[in-house]
């Protein structure tokens, strides 16, 4: 795929200018617009295509104040029509997911060798991060990139959201209906609906701080004299 100059400057104008809304307008989010944010955030890309992940869409009054409640009173899931909770689901490698590798094999995106096999090698991969207590750490990444395909997809049809990180992870599982299920966890609120703000962009490190080249930390004395910055094209 390649998107025009113009298409291109489309995705990057949105990626820019998306900002953390904490104030919403009441007014709902159409039933098929958010139908189709969900269906989006819902391509993004999963450990071993296991979509370790769920999303609880909240919109009803009492369900969002007892998400409220469980952020110590913030005010943007009250405000927003929607609030989404992305699930992690950290035991999602041992269920049996069969429709998962079914439906890559149908569709011809998976050889049958490769499906058939697929069950098994994720089992035996994701034995590693359980021994190193990572199953959580894992599903929290199917998750989280989940809710940024959101967040960009959102702000493209003019809608607002928060990632939110400051909430009780027991009230949260509660107002969802999960209080017992120590499978489940919480990865992100994401409150969801029309801005009742504008929010200035709160600024970036300087890319000399957060890119490194080759290995983590500051290009060694010299070594990088003259040479040109890969991602920048200036010279560092
Ligand atoms: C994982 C995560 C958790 C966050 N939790 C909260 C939160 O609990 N409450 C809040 O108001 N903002 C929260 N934020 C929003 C950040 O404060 C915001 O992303 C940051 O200040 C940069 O601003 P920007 O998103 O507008 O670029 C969170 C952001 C992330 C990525």
């Amino acid at each position: 795929m390649k998107l025009s100059p113009l298409e291109r400057d489309a995705v990057s104008r949105v990626i820019r200018s998306r900002r953390s809304i904490r104030h919403y307008r009441p007014d709902p989010v159409p039933a098929d617009l958010l139908q189709e944010l969900v269906d989006l955030a819902l391509e993004a890309p999963s450990s071993f295509n296991l979509q370790a992940r769920s999303i609880v869409v909240v919109t009803d009054e009492p369900g969002r104040a007892a998400l409220a409640d469980a952020t110590g009173g913030q005010p943007h899931p009250r405000e927003a029509p929607v609030t989404l909770v992305f699930v992690a689901e950290s035991g999602a490698w041992r269920e049996d997911r069969g429709d998962i590798w079914e439906r890559a094999r149908r569709g011809g995106a998976w050889p049958e060798p490769f499906a058939a096999a697929a069950p098994g090698d994720a089992r035996a991969f994701y034995e590693d991060p359980r021994r190193r207590g990572l199953e959580r750490e894992y599903a929290v990444k199917d998750a989280m990139i989940a809710a940024s395909f959101l967040m960009i997809a959102a702000h493209a049809a003019g809608l607002a959201t928060s990632p939110m990180n400051g909430w009780d992870e027991a009230e949260v599982k509660k107002a969802i209906g999960i209080p017992d299920r120590g499978d489940l966890h919480i990865a992100l609120l994401l409150p969801l609906g029309r801005p009742a703000e504008s929010r200035t962009h709160p600024g970036r490190r300087d890319r000399s701080l957060t890119v490194h080249r080759e290995t983590y930390g500051p290009t060694p004395c010299g070594t990088g004299a003259g040479r040109r910055d890969q991602v920048s094209g200036e010279a560092r």
